[in-house]
């Protein structure tokens, strides 16, 4: 995980292509759709269908898509994909985006609370991935990206169900990149540091290198059309967060505990 591909130039533009993004009502996802939708025709995806609707009317016309759907429900998210395939909508590029980060008391654990972040976390996106990917192998072409987090790299404090739905997703996700490397099907992991959206800002901690949806989005765009493995974002956080997996285990936990 982390190395970029050896292909790390711009040969792919997001261009006329069509791509679907998980979690595109707010944050980072409706960012991404707002860049991406004069020049693609655009598939988004979340649970709130009043704020996809009003993000589509602002977007520039072209026959963009949007569908309620929780992507943890994998009935849910099959039924997308057979209304897709009936209109005969064929995915490009999938920003597999949607997540969640909730509270979590490490001395009082609730198994529901733990479930529920793997299931939108880890399993909202293994649920997209295994219906894309009989179109894109028939096809031989496509790129699905997934959003992780640099909290995935480590465990992070207070942080246990969010820190473990990112490491395995990113785990899924390099462990099929091997497995489709002679094929045409792409797999980009997306690491953010901290972003100011709704799922942060709330949140009363220390964010260093806060960074904007706007210039995300831009990063991500940029990554995705030089087909990294891995666009990890902002730069001097995501080098610390790198470092950081070489620290021994006892010294890397006195060194975290207590920071939340
Ligand atoms: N913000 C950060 O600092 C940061 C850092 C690292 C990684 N990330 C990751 O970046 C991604 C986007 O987060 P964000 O910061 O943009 O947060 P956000 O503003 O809260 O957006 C999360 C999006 O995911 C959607 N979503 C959540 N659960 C869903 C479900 N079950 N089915 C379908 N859609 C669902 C939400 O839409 P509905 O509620 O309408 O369904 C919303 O559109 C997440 O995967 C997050 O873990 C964020």
């Amino acid at each position: 995980m982390g190395s970029i591909n050896k292909k790390d130039s711009p040969q792919m533009k997001l261009n006329n292509k069509t791509i679907l993004i998980t979690g595109a009502s707010s944050g980072i996802g409706y960012e991404l759709a707002i860049q991406l939708a004069a020049t693609n025709r655009l598939v988004l995806i979340a649970r709130r269908e009043e704020l996809l609707t009003d993000l589509i009317n602002k977007l520039p016309k072209r026959d963009h898509l949007h569908f309620k759907c929780d992507v943890g429900d994998y009935e849910s998210v099959k039924n997308i994909f057979q209304i897709l395939t009936d209109q005969k909508v064929q995915i490009d590029v999938a920003i597999l985006n949607a997540g969640i980060s909730i509270s979590f008391d490490p001395f009082n654990m609730s198994i529901e609370r733990i479930q529920q972040v793997i299931n939108i976390n880890f399993f909202g996106v293994i649920n997209v991935i295994e219906r894309l990917l009989p179109g894109m192998r028939q096809k031989n072409e496509g790129l699905i990206a997934a959003t992780g987090s640099l909290a995935g790299y480590r465990g992070m404090p207070t942080a246990a169900p969010y820190s473990a739905s990112k490491s395995a997703m990113a785990t899924f996700l390099e462990s099929l990149r091997i497995d489709y490397l002679k094929t045409g099907v792409k797999f980009t992991l997306i690491s953010p540091g901290f972003v100011l959206t709704p799922m942060t800002a709330h949140k009363n901690k220390f964010m260093p290198f806060l960074m904007t949806p706007e210039k995300a989005a831009q990063i991500i765009i940029r990554g995705l059309e030089k087909e990294k493995t891995e666009i990890h974002f902002p730069y001097s956080l995501s080098l610390i967060a790198k470092l950081g997996r070489l620290i021994p285990d006892r010294i890397y936990a006195r060194l975290m505990h207590g920071r939340h």
